[in-house]
């Protein structure tokens, strides 16, 4: 029987390749989305997966949302941990609100998602955690201090839980992307997309969003069993470490 996978942030961007790609190899999928319902009503007219709407900043909807996902399609044994917002602002001028409003969804969001799943993959000793962290959780962003300190906990997150959960099947890697083009790099001021950031990406060019759909196909398959707690640069050789 074909496993489940749930990707939160699933409906658009990064999230709906990664979607895509994992329904194209026979998993049951489910996309989350948190607010943009026109888009999901076209991917879900367009792939036929199956969407949910709830806000992974919110814990209650999360434990909600999970058990409807496993009502309705059985036990959840892929999580990727995908759904992130932007609130970009040079730190002198962040407002609290900047602050807040990307911790709770890109942070508190990946505990929430991931606490209602883990005790079942525990308990059928399989599972596949796959977070979608950023290249700017590893070298910082100019104008991101909300977001690379969400991006670099996302890291911790994964090398932590994957020690816990090794013992019971279940393997917990970060993807950090680098510049993929998706709408949220797009929202990027076009002077600051050409002059500070593509010279710095040695490929020259941004990513597509299936070259990081791969590499989480690849991440949730049995094959990848001995990959756990690690962090996947995919980035064009913007930053390696
Ligand atoms: N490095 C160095 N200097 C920079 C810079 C950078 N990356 N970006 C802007 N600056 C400089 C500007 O040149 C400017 O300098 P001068 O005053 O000397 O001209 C100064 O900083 C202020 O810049 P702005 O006029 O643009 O200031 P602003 O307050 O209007 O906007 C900003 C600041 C919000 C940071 C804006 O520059 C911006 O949006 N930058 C893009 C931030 C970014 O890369 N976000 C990534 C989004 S994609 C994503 O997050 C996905 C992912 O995981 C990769």
């Amino acid at each position: 029987m074909s496993r489940v996978a749930l990707v939160t942030g699933g409906t658009r961007g990064i999230g709906g390749a990664i979607s895509k790609a994992l329904h194209a190899a026979g998993y049951k999928v489910a996309a989350t989305y948190g607010g943009n319902v026109e888009a999901a009503e076209k991917f879900h007219a367009e792939t036929g997966i199956a969407t949910f709407q709830w806000d992974v900043g919110d814990y209650d909807a999360c434990v909600a949302g999970a058990a409807k996902v496993e009502a309705e399609l059985g036990p959840v044994d892929i999580l990727v941990a995908n759904a992130g917002i932007t609130r970009d602002g040079l730190f002198h001028k962040m407002t609290k609100e900047q602050w807040s409003q990307v911790i709770r969804i890109n942070l508190d969001g990946l505990f929430n998602i991931t606490r209602p799943l883990i005790e079942g993959m525990r308990n059928r000793n399989f599972g596949r955690i796959i977070v979608i962290s950023s290249i700017n959780g590893h070298k910082g962003q100019f104008g991101q201090v909300n977001y690379s300190a969400a991006k670099a906990g996302d890291i911790g997150f994964v090398k932590a839980l994957a020690q816990e959960s090794a013992s019971k099947g279940i393997t917990v890697n970060a993807i950090t992307p680098g510049y993929i083009a998706t709408e949220m790099v797009q929202a990027i001021p076009e002077d600051v997309l050409k002059a500070k950031i593509l010279p710095h990406i040695p490929v020259g060019r941004l990513g597509q969003p299936e070259e990081i759909a791969r590499t989480v196909q690849f991440l949730a398959s049995d094959e990848a069993a001995f990959i756990t707690g690690s962090t996947l640069a995919i980035n064009g050789g913007q930053y390696m470490f």
